[in-house]
């Protein structure tokens, strides 16, 4: 397949299809990956079920205007994430621009696509207000251009339910789409993706032990690297400069601050832009699945293996080969998340025993039973392995040893445990004041799930995986530069405390060099961005971690300021327009965040700078009820509203998208209708409205 892929335009899938003998191509819309494992996922179905196998396609990639090539016995599958505020994902831009043109040219030269038969899934947050808007516009596009929809359109939550309407949408879908493509279903359901072969004679240092790709290996061994190129298929692992912690309160709320080095690396960022990184797994759950699968003794867990694609198109080997399978768990693949339903269905077939295939089918298929034992409680697959067997997982302990093993080939699990994905984070500095280091202020996540039946009916910790990675990387960090023995204790101190915590999830063995830590990270752009005039004024709204990006804001006035200064002298800053910044936390002495930066910035953007903290559980309403941000801007309202009104100023969100994004839109809703002389409904309505559309009103927020 390698060859054929070669010859001719890469570009032109429609000449791929054909030479391949493909009736089916499927493109994905996807920017951290999710919207391409859903891709692969159709993929791998329509080969299962029906036989027939597909190309996977990057639109990026290809040429999109080929469209109206498609014969008629063919079909094209869209599977398209919504990003931010209903915007097409990167690689997806072009295809959204094509299509909305009034009359896009297609590669014939008309304006047609009658001959396309598509399916159409959408990945999006309900938490947003454009929910889906991708998908939808794609979809209504394509069939005012004549084309042929098969099924219904899938629209899936990311917030809440993007697995179950996965599930729900696809089987009616393939029922549509058997009759009109003409195939029957055959299929077992159970195709083999990969070859996977243990090696034994191979030179240690060409095994990867974690590393990104080729390009971070060169760098990980201190070999030049050609400057820039650095990105999402390819992370510079960056030293760490300095980390610590901004507040721990009674050993379970910790808030981690962690400074990246980009010396040398040729990457660059602007204030706003978000960081990817790339955490590993904690030592348990490698161990957890090792042991479950009957590789966790020393002889097995670091055989290097060697895994080759049997359908390139269908299934891309998801990491560089070849690898230890200790390296494969730990990097590669997420064994910390949550199982699915999808997964744990399809593992059942290779139960060591009956009633065990009974748990997982029941766990499989039987969506209340699947919410009330597996994902309330947040059981991870290497758990629901052991619990369905019967092997007693104690929630919070060490104690990973797993007595019966599961004889699962090794190419299903690669099949069925997505990749290791980066999490982004907004950046927290400027690039103005720290031209060559990328600083990131991360709340470690930690909670208490839902009582699990499985674990004698009660609660268990859960553990966000990057943020307690983070953490660990703190440790480790601060450690390096202490006494062994210390060194050790810092690390164990991680583990005692009373809510028992990960232990070293660990910055990649090879990363570490002379006791300087390296985390894989890249750049995403964001159009988060200041206006460049700092005559404009800025409201900045954002309680708890919502604060990092404008910590990088307020840097970004002070560099600029301290120019003019130069330039100009003490005046400079005279006709400046003021930058609000509405900060709330618990505590003034709890976690408040950058406590000892805000005066500085204060003192040296004086007159421009002002700060206003809601301290949630210190200050108290008439009422008795909570001090918000939004409350702060509603006192505020007389002062905020003519800068909005009149003086044209930005507004700046950034945190919790479900309750304080909206509560802060409602009073700014109100605030505006009142300063229009109307009521917030309409006139407050309409001017929100407004400055979204001009972008002066911009968010940064997850859920
Ligand atoms: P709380 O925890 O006391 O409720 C950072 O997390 C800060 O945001 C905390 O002070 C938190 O208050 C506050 N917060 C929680 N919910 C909020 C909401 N809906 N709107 C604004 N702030 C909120």
């Amino acid at each position: 397949a390698k060859k054929v892929e070669e010859e001719g335009d890469p570009r032109n899938f429609v000449e791929k299809m054909e030479r391949a003998g493909k009736r089916a191509v499927i493109f994905y819309g996807s920017q951290t990956g999710t919207a391409e494992e859903y891709a692969i996922r159709l993929a791998k179905e329509a080969k299962s079920r029906f036989g027939l196998s597909s190309l996977v396609c990057d639109p990026e990639e290809h040429d999109m205007n080929l469209l109206d090539q498609i014969p008629s016995d063919a079909v094209v599958f869209f599977v398209m994430a919504t990003y931010g505020e209903g915007e097409p994902t990167d690689n997806a831009a072009g295809l959204m621009e094509l299509i909305s043109e009034p009359e896009p040219e297609f590669s014939l030269g008309e304006s047609k696509l009658e001959n396309l038969n598509y399916v159409i899934f959408g990945l999006g947050n309900k938490t947003y207000e454009f929910y889906n808007e991708v998908a939808r516009k794609l979809d209504k596009r394509l069939s005012e251009l004549g084309a042929r929809r098969i099924g219904e359109r899938g629209e899936g939550d990311d917030d809440k339910s993007m697995e179950e309407d996965y599930l729900a949408w696809k089987d009616p879908m393939w029922e549509s789409f058997s009759k009109i493509m003409g195939v029957e279903e055959g299929g077992s359901g159970d195709v083999a993706d990969f070859l996977v072969t243990e090696i034994t004679d191979h030179p240690p240092e060409k095994v990867f032990h974690g590393e990104l790709s080729p390009r971070a290996l060169l760098a990980a061994s201190g070999a030049n690297t050609p400057s820039g190129g650095y990105g999402l298929k390819n992370p510079y692992p960056a030293p760490v400069l300095a980390s610590k912690e901004l507040f721990t309160v009674g050993g379970d709320r910790n808030c981690i601050h962690i400074e990246f080095d980009l010396t040398g690396s040729g990457m660059s960022y602007q204030h706003g832009d978000h960081v990817g990184i790339w955490p590993s797994n904690p030592d348990i759950e490698v161990d957890r699945m090792l042991s479950v699968l009957g590789l966790d003794s020393q002889d097995k867990r670091f055989n290097i293996i060697d895994i080759e694609s049997l359908d390139p198109a269908l299934a891309k080997v998801p990491f560089p080969t070849p690898a230890t399978y200790d390296a494969i768990f730990r990097h590669y693949l997420d064994i910390s998340a949550i199982a699915s339903r999808q997964t744990i269905a399809f593992l059942a077939r290779y139960a060591p025993t009956e009633s065990a295939r009974e748990k997982l089918t029941a766990w499989g298929t039987n969506k209340e039973l699947y919410a009330k034992e597996i994902d309330g409680p947040a059981l991870k697959l290497a758990e629901v392995l052991q619990a369905a067997v019967g092997d007693s997982v104690d929630a919070n302990s060490d104690n990973a040893f797993s007595s019966t093993k599961w004889p699962i080939p090794f190419d299903r699990i690669v099949s069925s445990i997505p990749r290791l994905q980066p999490r982004y984070y907004s950046i927290s500095s400027s690039s103005k004041l720290h031209p060559t280091a990328i600083h990131v202020t991360a709340v470690v996540l930690k909670y208490q799930s839902a009582a699990s039946p499985v674990h004698h009916h009660e609660p268990r910790w859960v553990f966000g995986l990057s943020t307690n990675f983070i953490l660990n990387v703190k440790h480790a960090h601060s450690g390096a530069n202490t006494p062994a023995s210390e060194q050790d204790n810092a690390l164990e101190s991680v583990t005692m405390k009373k809510v028992p915590s990960y232990k070293l999830a660990g910055p990649r063995n090879s990363y570490v060099k002379e006791n300087v830590y390296k985390v894989p990270i890249h750049v995403r752009r964001s159009t988060f961005r200041l206006p460049t005039s700092p005559k404009v004024p800025i409201i900045m709204i954002g309680p708890g971690t919502g604060v990092a990006p404008f910590r990088g804001f307020v840097q970004e006035r002070i560099a600029l300021a301290r120019k003019a200064i130069e330039k100009n002298g003490p005046d400079a800053l005279k006709d400046w327009a003021p930058m609000y910044l509405f900060y709330g936390c618990r505590k003034s002495n709890e976690d408040f965040l950058y406590r000892d930066e805000w005066p500085e910035y204060e003192k040296e953007l004086k007159g421009v700078f002002r700060m206003k903290v809601a301290f949630s559980r210190e200050m108290k309403k008439p009422d008795g009820s909570k001090v918000y941000v939004q409350d702060l801007i509603h006192d505020l309202r007389s002062e905020l509203a003519p800068l909005i009104v009149d003086k044209r100023a930005y507004i700046y969100i950034c945190g919790d998208a479900k309750s304080m994004s909206k509560a802060v839109e409602e009073r700014l809703t109100q605030m505006l209708g009142e300063a229009k002389g109307g009521s917030a409904e309409v006139e407050g309505v309409k001017e929100l409205k407004m400055l979204k559309e001009r972008n002066r009103l911009m968010t940064d927020v997850w859920s």
